[in-house]
């Protein structure tokens, strides 16, 4: 594997699953792998489980990391052709093979604006990167998927399930900032490659974009469709189609225990208690979002292995 920019990255995601299970068991076993060998971490937005869990993976493989918050760097200009006399000060063709020079693989985080649709999914800052840098990129959270984080999900799933085909629901929740549609994409995308009943729950208008969303049902009865659900996935997104508005802040769509029934309750956090999903969820034993971060580390070290084997 030569990057890790999308969940069709992994040459099979069944087995990346698996392998990443087995790496729990023994998380040291392959620190010869990255000996010698540098994971730089570029932040253009904040971050907690994946800034650690991903440092922690680098460090279980051997390898030495380096952070950098895009904010304490130069200001970065990504178009081409311009006249660079406002406040950019370096162009990403430089800022990329400099970088490349101090790494062995550059992991990128950088939302969307949420403003301009068809520039975000242009995905032009990892895209940037992926043009200008000389070391494989691994997607940290782009502006339109969290691939990382779907993997851990996918991982989360195959120990908690209980049953070959779980049904798993994602539900949209309110949430009181403009979101971004990065987790929801990768989650329906890894959950379209693997063996679950999946349907996704949301109010009308909140629809996803067409291309990723594809066959899997759309219910807009949130009740009906967490009936016998396994697994429910609770995640807000902003409008799609009035792109990066908020039209519904409805908390009838908030998660309750009742709601849930007997399903898992999965978040990739942070989350908003009491808008997003109420205490008594988040504090029960149906609550599975502590080792869904746990699997964070995991997700990250199979990818970054992958990676380093393929030298
Ligand atoms: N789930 C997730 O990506 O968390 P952070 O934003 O804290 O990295």
């Amino acid at each position: 594997m030569n990057q890790y920019t999308k969940i069709n990255d992994l040459p099979s995601i069944t087995l990346a699953v698996q392998e990443a299970i087995a790496l729990k068991s023994d998380p040291y076993k392959h620190k010869h792998l990255g000996a010698q060998k540098t994971l730089v971490m570029l932040f253009f937005n904040a971050s907690l489980r994946t800034r650690l869990s991903t440092e922690k993976a680098a460090k279980n493989l051997g390898m030495d990391v380096i952070v950098l918050n895009v904010t304490d760097a130069w200001q970065l200009e990504f178009e081409s052709g311009v006249v660079m006399n406002l406040d950019k000060s370096e162009h990403v063709k430089e800022a990329a093979q400099v970088i490349s020079q101090y790494a062995d693989i550059l992991a990128v985080r950088a939302f969307p604006s949420l403003k301009d649709k068809a520039k975000d999914l242009s995905e032009w800052i990892i895209n940037s990167f992926q043009t200008y840098a000389t070391v494989p990129i691994v997607n940290m959270e782009s502006a339109t998927g969290h691939p990382l984080q779907a993997l851990a999900d996918a991982i989360t799933i195959e120990e908690l399930k209980t049953k070959k085909t779980p049904k798993v629901v994602l539900s949209w929740a309110p949430h009181p900032k403009v979101l971004p549609h990065a987790v929801a994409n990768s989650f329906i995308e890894m959950m379209q490659s693997i063996d679950v009943d999946f349907s996704i729950t949301h109010p009308e208008g909140y629809e996803l974009a067409e291309d990723i969303v594809k066959d899997t049902p759309v219910n807009y009865n949130q009740e009906d469709a967490l009936k016998a659900a396994d697994f429910v996935y609770v995640k807000n997104w902003s409008n799609y189609k009035a792109y990066g508005t908020i039209t519904s802040q409805d908390p009838n769509w908030m998660m309750t225990k009742e709601k849930l029934g007997s399903a898992k309750f999965m978040h990739c956090l942070p989350v908003r208690r009491n808008v997003v999903v109420e205490d008594a969820v988040l504090d029960s034993d149906q609550s599975v979002v502590i080792a869904q971060s746990n699997n964070r580390t995991y997700a990250a070290q199979l990818v970054l292995k992958k990676i380093l084997e393929n030298g």
